[in-house]
């Protein structure tokens, strides 16, 4: 199965893929203060909703790295359709060799991806080289909520320590040098409703497509991960928007 491909059947129904709801996207992005023709580097970038949101309130210029070539297609087709092609560009890469212009932006992000990086670490580091002196650092991250129980582990497939607490995210953000600003964490609503909307687009996808040879692992895929959800993660695993700033030069 290209895994490329379950996401685009799991996350057909999300314009935001990534647990936080609307109204919370906006709040975060409502905080950004980015001055006229600010430059925004979102990594991982998805559908590009946050980019288009962003570049839209702060009339700010928007380049999206994103591996997927369904996202890809999703993003630069929603944004011709707002019109936004001239302040947003979309690029078909793997991030983990995006070589950008360090230091060049006033906002750089990435909700949901530190995998790229392989942890949360070194993705504030990777990120904090694009961004100019005092520029932003936004990331998403999940975190542990308590210990979590052995049973857990062995369903999701993580490790103890592939994930920090809240706190310790936090912590993460000023070793490295990170000034810490806000973080905005999902609630039990908006992470039913990103894992929900997953079952309910595979669902519709199987009704319109019970020909395709994928549909039997598509489907194995999203039950584990509702099933994880559902008897660990809901009550065990949190997911946060982490906003610092770079420290001044
Ligand atoms: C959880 S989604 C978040 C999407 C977006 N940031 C959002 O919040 O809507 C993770 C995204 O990471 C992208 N991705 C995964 N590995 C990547 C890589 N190596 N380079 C670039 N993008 C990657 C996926 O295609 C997907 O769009």
């Amino acid at each position: 199965l290209d895994i490329w491909k379950y996401f685009a059947v799991s996350h057909a129904q999300h314009e935001i893929c990534n647990p936080l709801s609307s109204a919370k996207l906006d709040e975060l992005i409502g905080l950004l203060e980015l001055p006229d023709g600010g430059r925004v580097l979102d990594i991982a970038c998805g559908k590009a909703e946050f980019l288009m949101r962003t570049t839209r309130r702060w009339s700010a210029l928007g380049t999206g790295i994103d591996i997927s070539p369904f996202f890809v297609a999703d993003a630069r087709a929603r944004i011709d359709s707002a019109a936004l092609a001239e302040q947003i560009e979309i690029v078909e890469a793997n991030a983990a060799e995006y070589e950008g212009e360090p230091g060049a932006f006033d906002l750089v992000s990435c909700l949901g991806a530190s995998w790229i990086w392989n942890g949360w670490r070194p993705t504030l580091e990777a990120l904090s080289r694009w961004a100019r002196p005092d520029g932003w650092v936004v990331a998403g991250e999940p975190f542990w909520i308590g210990e979590p129980s052995s049973e857990h582990l062995e369903a999701s497939g993580h490790k103890r320590d592939s994930f920090a607490d809240h706190a310790g995210n936090v912590r993460a953000g000023l070793d490295c040098g990170l000034r810490f600003c806000h973080a905005i964490a999902s609630n039990t609503d908006d992470w039913d409703r990103y894992e929900g909307y997953q079952s309910l687009s595979v669902e519709n996808y199987a009704l319109a497509n019970p020909d395709d040879p994928d549909l039997a692992d598509i489907r194995r895929l999203v039950e584990h991960a509702r099933d994880v959800y559902h008897r660990f993660g809901r009550l065990e695993f949190g997911w946060a928007a982490y906003v610092f700033r770079k420290t001044g030069a």
